[in-house]
């Protein structure tokens, strides 16, 4: 009985450490500056479903849409900047709370109420004539073709927070 035993050399000792700590090596080096581009995509963005008191009291809201700003940290990539965002309040009839995103479904522009004197009771967006009803929702055949998006709001001791502007289900 014979034993077929191998051995290995050290020549072929050396050719596998080394290889091996070269390739752990270079995937280091592979790996890291890729996580380091893609890592901010992973990244769930800590302001999603957040909400900001936009210093606005309850009591102040009135039928009469109001513009109201706030700041927020915004993260794009490595890229950290304060934004600034803005809104339309106003109570319904019936004391409902509504607060529109000022940016025009059509290419973007902000809207303003009552901004055309030809328009009174409505969101007028001067780029290309779009109109809003108070609701929100677009006025046919101006250029918009989707009404204004919706912030979810709470109200946390008599004061307002908005969180993110969700486009609306059309009504
Ligand atoms: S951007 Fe508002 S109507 Fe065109």
């Amino acid at each position: 009985m014979s034993e077929d035993k191998k051995s290995v050399s050290r020549r072929q000792f050396l050719n596998y450490t080394l290889t091996g700590a070269g390739g752990f090596m270079a995937a280091g080096l592979i790996v890291s500056p890729l996580r380091m581009a893609i890592d901010p995509v992973l990244q769930k963005s800590s302001a999603s479903g957040d909400y900001t008191n936009v210093k606005l009291a309850v009591e102040d809201i009135t039928n009469e849409p109001q513009r109201v700003e706030w700041k927020i940290d915004q993260v794009d990539g490595w890229y950290e900047s304060k934004v600034t965002k803005a809104a339309w309040v106003y109570k319904k009839e019936n004391g409902d709370i509504v607060a529109l995103s000022p940016i025009c479904k059509h290419l973007g522009c902000f809207v303003s109420w009552e901004g055309s004197d030809d328009y009174p009771d409505e969101f007028y967006c001067p780029c290309h004539g779009g109109r809003y009803y108070k609701s929100g929702v677009n006025v046919p055949n101006t250029p918009p073709t989707a009404g204004l998006d919706i912030y979810e709001h709470k109200v946390e001791n008599g004061m307002l927070y908005l969180g993110k502007a969700q486009p609306r289900e059309e009504e």
